[in-house]
C-alpha cells in the first residue's frame, strides 16, 4: 500500500525507484555503498525492499537514528544497536556459534548478548566472525549503517578504523551506509580527507531525489486507486508539498482520513517542522555564531539566488564588507549540508516546503522557535 507511512519493506510497496534498485541490487558484492537523500525521500525503504528482496537472510540492519536526540553515543549503546540488529534477523546457529567463541559474546538460545564493561567485546572481532560465516555460507553479510552520521557523535571509540580495517581484509562483507546528503559523507565517512581511516576507498554512491511532478502526481493517484478513489487534486497537492515522497506518504495517509485542505495543512505543517529541526541541528552543531548568516542566506535563496546577491545580503546584514572566502565557507557549508543546492551559477532550496522553514525561523541551541510556527 503506498500510502502507509511506515518504511516500505517490500519492492511491491516501493513506487517507481527503478533506477535506484538495480543500482543497489548491482552493488551488493561492492564493500562500500553509501545512499544520500533528504529526510523522507525513501533512503530506508529502498534498502530494506532490495534487502528483504536479495538478500533476505544475510542483512543486519542497525537504525541509529535511535541517537537523534542524545548528545553521544557511548561504545556501550553502539553495541546494543548492534545486538539487536542481529537478534533481530538471526537464524544461522552457525553464525552464533562463532560468535560465541569471542571474548564478550554470550548466547542464550537465539540470542545473542555483547558485553561493553571491563571485558568489552572488540567491533572488529564481531566483523571477523560475520565475515568468516558468510564465507563459510558462501554468502555475502550486508551490513547497513542507517543514519550513519549520528556516530558523529560517538564518545570513547571509532567506528572508522574498524570499517577501513573491514573494508581492506573482511572480503565477505558490505557496509550500506545512508545519511542525509553529504552530511554523512563530509561529517563522518570523510572519504576524501586524507586525515580519515577511510580516505581514498572507492564506494558507490546512490542519490535519492524527490520525485518530479509527472512521479508525485502518478504516485498520488496510483496511491488513491488501491482505496478505490479516484484522485483529480494531486496537481494542487505537488504545487504546495513538493515531490519528497514521505509528504505524499503522509498526505495520501492523512487524506483517506480527514479533508483534503486538513490533510494538506496538516502534513505541510509536519514537514516544515522537521526541515526546521533539520536546518537548527545544522546551526546549533557548533556553528550557531554564524546562525544570522547562514538564516540570511536560506532566505535569500528561496527564490533561487546568484552568489553575488549571497554576499550584498550578508554585507548589508552586518553593515560592513565580508571577505569572499567567508562567504565561499558559509555557502559551502549549506551546500555539504544539502540545505542548499546549486544548479548552475544558482542557488536554490532543495525542498519547496523549505521556503516556508526558512521564513521568520530562529535557532536556539537545542530547540526551534519561530513566530511563524
Ligand atoms: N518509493 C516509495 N514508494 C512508496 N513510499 C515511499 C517511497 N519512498 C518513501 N516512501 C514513504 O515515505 C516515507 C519516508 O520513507 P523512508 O522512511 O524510507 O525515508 P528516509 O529517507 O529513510 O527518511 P528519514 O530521513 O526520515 O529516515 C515512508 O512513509 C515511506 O513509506
Ligand atoms: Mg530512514
Amino acid at each position: 500500500m503506498l500510502f502507509d507511512i511506515r518504511v516500505k519493506e517490500s519492492l511491491r510497496d516501493l513506487f517507481d525507484r527503478d533506477d535506484e534498485i538495480e543500482k543497489l541490487r548491482a552493488s551488493l558484492n561492492e564493500p562500500l555503498v553509501v545512499v544520500f537523500g533528504l529526510r523522507r525521500v525513501g533512503k530506508s525503504s529502498l534498502i530494506k525492499a532490495v534487502l528483504n528482496e536479495y538478500a533476505p537472510s544475510n542483512y543486519f540492519y542497525i537504525d541509529l537514528r535511535r541517537f537523534e536526540e542524545s548528545g553521544y553515543v557511548s561504545y556501550r549503546d553502539f553495541v546494543k544497536a548492534l545486538e539487536d540488529s542481529i537478534n533481530a534477523r538471526v537464524r544461522s546457529r552457525r553464525l552464533l556459534s562463532m560468535l560465541s567463541r569471542i571474548r564478550g559474546v554470550s548466547i542464550s538460545g537465539f540470542r545473542v548478548s555483547f558485553s561493553w564493561g571491563r571485558d568489552r567485546v572488540m567491533l572488529a572481532d564481531i566483523l571477523d566472525s560475520i565475515n568468516d560465516w558468510a564465507g563459510d555460507e558462501g554468502l555475502r553479510a550486508i551490513i547497513v549503517l542507517d543514519e550513519a552520521q549520528e556516530l558523529v557523535k560517538a564518545r570513547g571509540f571509532n567506528v572508522l578504523p574498524v570499517l577501513a580495517y573491514a573494508y581492506d581484509n573482511l572480503r565477505n562483507l558490505t557496509f550500506i551506509i545512508t545519511g542525509s546528503e553529504f552530511r554523512v559523507f563530509t561529517k563522518f565517512l570523510k572519504l576524501n580527507d586524507p586525515e580519515s581511516p577511510l580516505f581514498g576507498r572507492a564506494y558507490v554512491s546512490i542519490t535519492l531525489k524527490p520525485f518530479n511532478e509527472e512521479q508525485a502526481v502518478e504516485f498520488l493517484r496510483r496511491g488513491f486507486k488501491e482505496h478505490g478513489i479516484e484522485f483529480d487534486r494531486a496537481e494542487e497537492v505537488y504545487e504546495e508539498l513538493g515531490g519528497n515522497p514521505g509528504w505524499l506518504t503522509l498526505f495520501g495517509y492523512r487524506a483517506l482520513r480527514m479533508g483534503f485542505n486538513e490533510a494538506l495543512n496538516e502534513t505541510r505543517r509536519e514537514a516544515v517542522d522537521l526541515i526546521r529541526r533539520e536546518i537548527c541541528n545544522f546551526i546549533n552543531e557548533g556553528r550557531h555564531l554564524a546562525e544570522r548568516r547562514y538564516l540570511r542566506i536560506l532566505e535569500v535563496c528561496v527564490s533561487g539566488c546568484r552568489w553575488s546577491t549571497i554576499k550584498m545580503a550578508l554585507e548589508a546584514m552586518e553593515g560592513r564588507e565580508l571577505n569572499n572566502s567567508i562567504v565561499d565557507s558559509l555557502i559551502k557549508a549549506l551546500l555539504d549540508y544539502s540545505l542548499l543546492i546549486k544548479e548552475g551559477n544558482t542557488y536554490v532550496l532543495p525542498d519547496k516546503l523549505m521556503r516556508d522553514a526558512v521564513i521568520g525561523l530562529r535557532c536556539f541551541v537545542n530547540a526551534v522557535n519561530s513566530d511563524n510556527v
